[in-house]
């Protein structure tokens, strides 16, 4: 296992930005994330780990190892491809002893190694299919056993679950997860899906047009977002504008509305924001935070009309115009009658709840 360190790293495509100045150190044993909307250099990022692409500028360490100009057959990484880059004409076990042949291991030892991790993936007995005898599933965890086969220092995956139906990412997902807690390997994940980074990485590095955002543990990147990308693309937020009417020692008052002063907590901010009487600052809400009240009266307590009432089963969620501003909010549904749209509701923002993100 291995810590990766990327030094300054920017990957110039001509002309076109691919990645700019990303500066991580990945420690040993970690399942860090890159998350992000398409586009943003997660794969560039990844690829230049793997080394397929080599940095513009900037260094790239294995531990104490500048592998920056080492080709990628000499890395020890194992990677799973967007598209799983499977061969078709082989079968499962040809597949996944490929690494091991070009690495000129030899036949008695690459059949136990290819056996062992074909458990490992629960793809046992499988070995003489052809891939295009396979699910979408089974295939992803072809590509899997391919990748973790050379017993690599570091794997990485790319989007791995892109092509597979609800439950079967789910169920995947925590395969993966399993796999890597089992093998203690160092593993770099790339995904667009938020829900997935959140659940499956010890840390996530969110991107956006080629630049990175924020690193942090998913409760970080969830409740503490560095700007207002960081908290609308994690999870559903309220994103509120107002001017900061005044500061008392820690509570911070904003005008979201000619009639409407909301309060919260002057440590509840962006290290990016600060807080200043007259200047303009955008909130982040996140519905799930947002209850209904039942007193129109009182501090952080909004009353507007129900644009949208929605019963999921679970949950109830509304959405609400306050002024100016909708306010979406979830609850556990307790089996109350649900609002209807039209009707007049009360919500109470808890201070607590309202973080100043940019
Ligand atoms: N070989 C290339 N030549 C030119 N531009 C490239 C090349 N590869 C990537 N890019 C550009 O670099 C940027 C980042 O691309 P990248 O593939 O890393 O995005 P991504 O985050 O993986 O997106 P997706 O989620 O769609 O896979 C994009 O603007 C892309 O067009
Ligand atoms: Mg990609």
């Amino acid at each position: 296992m291995s810590s990766v360190t990327l030094d300054h790293v920017s990957k110039q495509f001509g002309d076109a930005k691919g990645v700019e100045d990303v500066h991580i150190h990945i420690e040993s044993g970690e399942f860090f994330t890159f998350l992000g909307p398409s586009g943003c250099g997660k794969t560039t990022t990844l690829r230049m780990i793997a080394g397929f692409y080599y940095p513009t500028r900037g260094r790239i360490c294995f531990g104490s190892r500048d592998v920056t100009s080492l080709p990628p057959h000499k890395r020890n990484t194992g990677m799973v491809f967007q598209n799983y880059a499977l061969f078709p004409h082989m079968t499962v076990f040809e597949n996944i002893a490929f690494g091991l042949k070009v690495r000129k291991i030899p036949k008695v030892e690459m059949k136990e190694r290819v056996e062992r991790v074909m458990k490992l993936v629960r793809l046992e007995g499988y070995g003489e299919r052809r891939i295009d005898q396979l699910s979408g599933g089974q295939q992803q965890r072809v590509a899997l056993a391919r990748a973790l086969v050379i017993e690599p220092q570091i794997l990485l995956l790319d989007e791995p679950l892109s092509n597979l139906d609800a439950k079967l990412r789910e169920e995947t997902r925590y395969e993966i997860k399993r796999l890597q807690m089992e093998l203690g390997i160092t593993t770099i994940y790339v995904t667009h899906d938020q829900a997935e980074a959140m659940s499956m990485s010890d840390r996530v590095m969110v991107m956006q047009g080629g630049e990175v955002q924020q690193v942090g543990t998913p409760h970080e990147i969830y409740h503490r977002p560095v700007n207002r990308f960081v908290a609308s693309f994690i999870g559903e937020t309220n994103l509120w504008e107002g001017i900061v009417a005044g500061i008392d020692g820690n509570e911070v008052r904003v005008r979201v509305a000619p009639d409407l002063v909301l309060t919260g907590y002057a440590h509840n901010v962006s290290p990016q924001v600060r807080l200043v009487p007259g200047e303009t600052v955008v909130l982040s809400i996140r519905p799930e935070t947002v209850q209904e009240s039942t007193g129109a009266d009182g501090e952080n307590v909004v009353s507007g009309t129900v644009v949208l009432a929605e019963f999921t089963g679970a949950c109830v969620n509304y959405v609400t115009s306050v002024g100016p501003h909708q306010l979406r909010s979830m609850s556990i549904s307790q089996g109350r009658p649900l609002k209807q749209r039209g009707e007049t509701i009360s919500l109470h923002i808890p201070k607590a709840s309202i973080y100043f993100a940019g």
